[in-house]
């Protein structure tokens, strides 16, 4: 039975398909994971799994793996012991919890920008370039950088959980570059299509974040290391400068205020 915990959990899921839905019946969602090729042990870990849980998804995975032998899967050891599954994010780990917030607040406006989209006129056209200036500033040159920069170095950097997230900024990167190309060349049909396109990959790029990534990061840190962090998370605001987290800030609340504004008038007619 060991050697089912140290398989990639791909390995497992493609020789025992059942395997997916019961993983799925615990919010452990490795399908849709680009990776995938996390041990079966350690997702246990990651995802934080009450003893009770724990017992209980093993005994179902056993099931699938062998019907007609009653083999339960052993305890796994874990590095750090489960705690309460309620999420309380430390100080510096909050300050990108609270980042993911105002991005969110970008992606949703997303199908109200499409929806009022005019690459013909010079302010239907800035509002996406100020769209593409946040995302490069704020999500990427700002956010981003503190994950890949500070955060993670806390980390193996070979573990899926992070070779996924680097996998995720880098797909964004290219959904913002085909966004400039398309908004260059009028191509309104791929405009949306990228637009649509980082839309959903940073909505499920931040929930893996808030959900899963950040709680497991934040149960590994010593104390020592959360006061690091915050106090780097701190120089990398200092850099950036606040003028751009301001503009930043300014674009967002200010494009929300306009198509909100455009909607009701909408509805209105
Ligand atoms: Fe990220
Ligand atoms: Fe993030």
């Amino acid at each position: 039975m060991e050697e089912y915990l140290n398989k990639g959990i791909k390995d497992v899921i493609s020789r025992f398909p059942k395997v997916a839905d019961i993983l799925n019946e615990y919010n452990i969602g490795c399908v849709p994971c680009s990776v995938g090729s996390c041990l079966l042990k350690d997702i246990v870990q990651i995802h934080n799994l009450s003893s009770e849980d724990e017992e209980a998804l093993m005994t179902k995975i056993a099931k699938v793996i062998y019907p007609d032998r009653g083999i339960k899967m052993p305890k796994i050891q874990r590095k750090t012991q489960p705690k309460s599954r309620e999420i309380k994010y430390s100080p510096p780990i909050k300050k990108l919890v609270d980042e993911h917030a105002l991005i969110k607040k970008w992606l949703v406006l997303i199908p109200a920008v499409i929806n009022d989209l005019n690459i013909e006129t010079e302010d239907g056209r800035k509002l996406i370039y100020d769209g593409v200036y946040f995302i490069r500033s704020y999500a990427d040159k700002f956010h981003h950088a503190k994950e890949e920069d500070i955060l993670f170095k806390y980390f193996d950097e070979n573990l899926d959980i992070i070779k996924s997230m680097h996998e995720d900024h880098e797909t964004g990167r290219g959904h913002v570059k085909a966004i400039i190309e398309a908004l260059e060349r009028k191509d309104k049909k791929a405009l949306i299509e990228h637009l649509n396109g980082y839309k959903e990959l940073l909505m499920g790029h931040i929930k893996k974040e808030d959900d899963i990534l950040y709680p497991w990061m934040d149960r590994g840190l010593s104390l020592q290391q959360v006061g690091e962090l915050f106090s780097k998370f701190n120089e990398a605001e200092e850099k950036i400068g606040k003028e751009v987290v301001e503009r930043c800030e300014r674009f967002v609340k200010g494009a929300e205020e306009k198509l909100l504004k455009k909607q009701k008038e909408e509805e209105k007619t």
